[in-house]
């Protein structure tokens, strides 16, 4: 270890920034709300402002100052400020002056009550911004919010569990179940909740379940979130739509538990899927109910939600770029244009056994983009319904298959075509159709299949 990082408490703390530049502002900025009282000298030649002192620091005014920041061009009149600051008995921090500095800035993570720093010594800064950009990713924006929570049932917790041992268990197996989860979402009475129930019964962790929308198949096209819930998971229970390219994002040891199908092929109940999330979030685990796209579109994503709060499971949903929106990017279509198309509407092809297909008439008038999720088989239902309801043979057509995965293809024709073109190309699912005037936008890309095989 070539440096050491310690923490400063910031309340009742006095620090200093000395300068006037860009460097200076970020200083200030860095402590503006931190509990510190901030004094910023910016110099003689600057106007004078609220924010700042238009003067140098003389020494009475660095005394007591714990903290340090001179940010002026000038090497003689920062050599000499450093100096005055250290006399004082402050930390002086030179900006991108390692050799006259007592401390250096790591790269900071500021989560309020949770803080992270990554140093290299002044060294490589750069690399330190780049580490700190990766950890940040896997950092939820509530993490304050869980500090907080055990901050405000430390004492609760010293004084049910007055061994350390039980405690830390305790603490352990907290952060490890539904709480934090919770918490960082903004849920913090479920979360508080949550960790009370555990401290009564330490025995009893209860897991909780994602319900995390993969996006069309490009894992580079998952949220930071959608990552991090699967990066965490004990269990990830999938479909066909989530590629093997979006799995291997999950934790290496994470149990993964296929239950999709292909169009006519048996699968997993839905009922019985449920059941199986519940059994594995009761065993106390993390679950990740993986889906393709968005879990709310098209994705039975509802009743799965409805299943876990009827069995009494903390449940968080992660939005995914349902196919609509994915797949429209890949191929190069604006859903809506002002000129073409001043509504989009997203429409399955498919519905339940003797159940109401969609209603053509409400979808079929111009300047109307359809997004068509299921829509293969169905292509020529699609086709009759929208022609007998009067949209125009001619309106643009595009269908992309396996959008944004590098088996992508798109081929484009006319409404008055569709399901001929489907037959012809030979299109499998997943696929998603494109109707309206804004198809004429996309890209045909026939020879993705060939390149990727
Ligand atoms: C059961 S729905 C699931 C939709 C998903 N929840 C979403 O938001 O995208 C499956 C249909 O989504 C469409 N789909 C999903 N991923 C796709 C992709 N990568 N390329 C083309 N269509 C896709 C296809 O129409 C497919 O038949």
């Amino acid at each position: 270890m070539r440096v050491f990082l310690a923490s400063i408490p910031l309340p009742g703390t006095s620090v200093v920034v000395v300068g006037a530049g860009d460097a200076a502002a970020a200083k200030a900025r860095l402590f503006d709300g931190s509990g510190a009282t901030l004094r910023w000298f910016a110099g003689p030649e600057v106007e004078p402002d609220e924010a700042w002192i238009a003067r140098w620091p003389t020494a009475k005014d660095l005394s007591g100052a714990r903290l340090v920041f001179i940010a002026v061009s000038d090497p003689g009149k920062a050599t000499a400020l450093a100096g005055l600051a250290r006399a004082s008995g402050a930390q002086v921090n030179v900006v991108d002056q390692p050799g006259l500095s007592d401390f250096h800035t790591p790269a900071l993570i500021d989560r309020g009550g949770v803080v992270i720093a990554i140093a290299t010594g002044g060294v490589a800064p750069v690399l330190a911004r780049q580490v700190r950009a990766r950890v940040e990713a896997a950092l939820p924006q509530g993490l304050d919010r869980l500090a907080r929570l055990a901050e405000g049932l430390r004492e609760t917790v010293r004084a049910t569990l007055p061994d350390f041992t039980a405690r830390r268990r305790f603490w352990e197996a907290a952060f490890r179940g539904a709480a934090p989860d919770l918490a960082v979402e903004g849920r913090t009475a479920e979360a508080r909740r949550e960790m009370l129930r555990l401290l009564n019964r330490p025995d009893r962790v209860q897991g909780v379940v994602h319900l995390v929308g993969a996006g069309p198949g490009d894992p580079e096209l998952l949220t930071l979130k959608a990552l991090r819930a699967l990066q965490d998971a004990d269990v990830v229970i999938h479909d066909r739509l989530a590629p093997a390219a979006i799995l291997d994002r999950a934790r290496r040891d994470a149990r993964r538990i296929y239950v999709g199908k292909r169009r006519g092929e048996h699968s997993v109940p839905q009922a019985e899927i449920a059941t199986l999330m519940i059994a594995e979030a009761r065993a106390g685990h993390r679950v990740v109910r993986l889906k393709g796209g968005d879990p709310f579109v098209f994705g039975r994503g509802g009743e799965e939600l409805e299943a876990m709060r009827a069995a009494g499971i903390d449940v968080i949903a992660v939005p995914g770029i349902t196919a609509a929106l994915g797949c429209a990017a890949a191929a190069g279509v604006p859903l809506t244009h002002r000129d073409q198309a001043q509504a989009v509407s997203f429409v399955t092809a498919e519905t339940r056994p003797g159940g109401a297909g969609p209603d053509w008439a409400s979808l079929a008038a111009p300047n109307h983009t359809l997004a068509v999720y299921m829509g293969v088989a169905g292509a020529a239902a699609v086709q009759a319904g929208l022609l007998e309801a009067g949209r125009a043979a001619d309106t643009p057509v595009a269908v992309i298959e396996n959008g944004s995965r590098p088996d992508q293809r798109v081929v484009t024709g006319q409404l008055g075509g569709l399901a001929r073109l489907v037959a012809h190309e030979r299109v499998v699912s997943p696929a998603l159709l494109i109707v309206g005037e804004v198809a004429a936008w996309a890209q045909p890309q026939t020879m993705a299949r060939e390149a990727a095989a």
